[in-house]
Parts: structure tokens; sequence; C-alpha cells
């Protein structure tokens, strides 16, 4: 089953926000909390986040990030700015915990090119849980605050217990500008 779910950008005064569906139905988050509690948000949110979702990208402005749930969890969508994406790309990979390339997380578009411009990741930190917060963090990136787990802009683990990095749904580009998750 796939939904157009309408999507909103966060704005500075809503970064920890969930935006779901339609107006039907919308659920707010906090800055941090594990995704369990996500699952438990209700069932019309269930419901909205079952299947796959598609995700308009054209409406995330540069430097923003939107959040969406997809089968209770949290889908982080950023659309990075060319200073987080130079960042990313510089990283030597051979220290890192769980070594990726910035591009190895990455899925091509329809002319099979990638755009590193759209990070997409369930926002669910790999050791016990926790929501990461975005633009936080030494790395410039997402930072646990339940147990200090740093990320880069890349969604990789870089400092604390997390063990591996943010891990990538699937999906899949059905345009230029949209993806579909799941
Ligand atoms: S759950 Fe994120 S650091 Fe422990």
């Amino acid at each position: 089953m796939s939904e157009t779910l309408e999507t909103k950008p966060e704005d500075e005064g809503k970064r920890d926000f969930i935006f779901l569906a339609t107006g039907a139905a919308a659920a707010a988050g906090v800055a941090s909390f594990t995704w369990p509690l996500v699952a438990q948000m209700g069932k019309a949110a269930d419901t909205l986040a079952a299947g796959s979702i598609e995700i308009d990208l054209s409406k995330i402005a540069e430097g923003q990030q939107l959040k969406m749930l997809w089968r209770g969890k949290p889908i982080f969508v950023r659309h990075r700015t060319p200073a987080e994406i130079a960042e990313a790309e510089a990283v030597d990979v051979s220290i890192l915990p769980d070594p990726e390339t910035d591009d190895a997380r990455l899925v091509p578009g329809p002319t099979g090119e990638l755009n590193p411009a759209y990070l997409v990741m369930i926002g669910v930190c790999t050791h016990f849980g926790c929501v990461p917060v975005g633009e936080a963090g030494d790395y410039d990136g997402w930072y646990c605050p339940c147990h200090g787990s740093h990320y880069d802009t890349s969604g990789r683990i870089r400092k604390g217990p997390a063990p591996l990095n943010m891990t990538i749904p699937p999906y899949s580009y059905t345009s230029d500008n949209v993806i579909k998750v799941g």
C-alpha cells in the first residue's frame, strides 16, 4: 500500500516535531524519546505510518530536516547544506567505528546519479533506541542525549556508546524530487 503524505519541513521553533499526513492526524514529539513510545502514539498514527510513504523533497528547504513516521519508526530526511555534504565526504572512512562512505548511504535518483543533498535515515540511535537530536553533537550531525552518542552529517556514529551508524531505510526515487520509503 502506498500513501502520499503531505509533508512540512521543520522550522526553527518546531525542530523536534514530527509531521504526519493530511491534517487528519498529527503527532508531536519531544526532543528525545524512544521509538517504542512513538509506536504507541495511537492507532491513527500507526495506520498512516504503515506501508509505504512518499515524500516530496522539494518542500524541505536547504538546512531543514523533515521527520515522519514509517512503520512506527521516525524517518529523518535532511536537506543538507553544501558545508554538511563536504564535511561528510571529507571523512577518512578507515577511522570510523562503522566504516561507510557518504555515497554508500545514498540511493541513486532516476538518472542513476546520487544526490548528496538529501540524507534519509531511520532516526533511531543504534545504542538503545532513543531518537537523536539534529544539528547537535561534536560532529554537526545528530546527538543522542540518552547516553551521549554523536553522529556526523552522514548519520555515522563518531563518538559514544552506539555501535553502528543510523540505518538507511529501504527507499527509492519515483521522480527527481519524490522518494518512496518502504
Ligand atoms: S540510546 Fe542513544 S546513546 Fe544510548
